[in-house]
């Protein structure tokens, strides 16, 4: 048996404990029956054929560590729904290199992006198995994606160490995070750090709700303000504008981020200095944390049961706590966003933190 892997899109903390995962257990049951092959820089090495076969010791030695052995790539295709003819000829390119490296099976393990392109393989013949991944947890079909956990940990992380410089110097912070269009990073860090303010795209915000908040904690004898703001955040007016008007705004704002742009609004309506801390591509980085290590193992160890069983076109997913098949159609194009009336959100409002709204 053939087994191609990828990785794809963004990478995250997890990565190379899922390969670890699905290789070990693919050897446990198969031994010498089954060749792994590392496919380089995610569907780039599809396109182009850069393959490899792996040995049993590439997979060793691997749990903790950051980033994946087999490179990745951002998606290589506009979108392949409206695949134009350069896109075709990228999909030819892949399916035939799966044909000319006679895959029984590609394992790719990736974000939204990477589940759109994954969908069309199948649809086009090629068995696939998926795993979830990505910081932002916005995968639809799934309760957790993995790398989310450990994000959360490093977001926490930077938040608490702000806390201090914030109380001696008695100021204000924003510290903005990762998640793409979706506030789950953001939502749990803050909450897990004891952020003042919480700013996530699916809440848009209120510069002056914003201010009323940091006035009435100086108001109680509070030093400090630490806004948690998710990188996505868009403003009440904004939420209201067209698409095309809003990407021009956008493309027009003269902030390198909405952090920058937040903390102009309300050094004006505050008075006060507002400092900005983004820790960035740091939230992608290292070892994965214990729960991600577990997460990805459990992940890992299905999709290679899932290649036993021919349960292929599926994602592994993980619900209520339960290893699951997600087919990729429903997978495929869609957002999992935070319900702004959901309980985290209530929760996090009834602990008296300001939503920015
Ligand atoms: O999807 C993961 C993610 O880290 C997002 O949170 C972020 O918006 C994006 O990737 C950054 O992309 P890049 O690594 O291409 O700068």
């Amino acid at each position: 048996m053939k087994i191609g892997m990828l990785t794809s899109g963004g990478d995250c903390q997890g990565l190379n404990s899922a390969l670890r995962g699905v290789a070990k257990t693919l050897y446990n049951e198969f031994g010498k029956d089954v060749t792994l092959y590392g496919i380089r820089d995610g569907y780039r090495g599809l396109i182009e054929g850069d393959y490899h076969p792996m040995k049993p010791e590439e997979f060793s030695d691997i749990l903790t560590l950051g980033g994946t052995i087999l490179g990745t790539s951002r998606q290589p295709f506009k979108m392949m729904q409206k695949a134009d003819e350069n896109e075709e000829t990228k999909l030819q390119k892949m399916l035939e290199t799966c044909k000319k490296a006679r895959f029984d099976c590609l394992v790719i393990l990736g974000g939204n992006g990477t589940h759109k392109t994954a969908n069309l393989l199948s649809e086009h013949g090629v068995n696939v198995v998926t795993l979830p991944k990505t910081i932002d947890n916005d995968l639809w079909g799934t309760d957790l994606t993995f790398g989310f956990e450990s994000a959360v940990n490093i977001a926490t992380s930077v938040i608490d160490s702000i806390h201090s410089t914030a109380f001696s110097h008695s100021r204000v912070f924003i510290v903005e995070t990762m998640g793409h269009k979706a506030g789950w990073l953001t939502l749990y860090a803050g909450i897990a750090s004891g952020a003042d303010v919480i700013v996530i795209p699916e809440i848009p915000y209120s510069a002056k709700a914003i201010a009323r908040a940091i006035e009435k904690r100086a108001e109680s004898g509070k030093r400090f303000s630490i806004l948690a703001v998710a990188e996505g955040a868009i403003s009440q007016q904004e939420a209201k504008m067209s698409k095309k008007e809003f990407k021009e705004a956008r493309k027009n704002m003269p902030y390198p981020s909405i952090s920058y742009r937040l903390a102009d609004e309300l050094k004006e309506l505050t008075g006060q200095e507002i400092r900005v801390t983004i820790p960035g591509h740091y939230q992608r980085g290292g070892a994965p944390c214990p729960a991600d290590r577990l997460l990805t193992t459990r992940l890992g160890v299905a999709a290679a049961n899932f290649i036993r069983d021919g349960k292929f076109g599926n994602m592994v997913a993980i619900r209520d706590n339960q290893i699951v098949p997600v087919p990729l159609p429903e997978v495929a194009g869609k957002l999992k966003t935070v319900p702004p009336d959901g309980d985290i959100v209530q929760a996090a409002r009834d602990l008296g933190l300001s939503m920015g709204d």
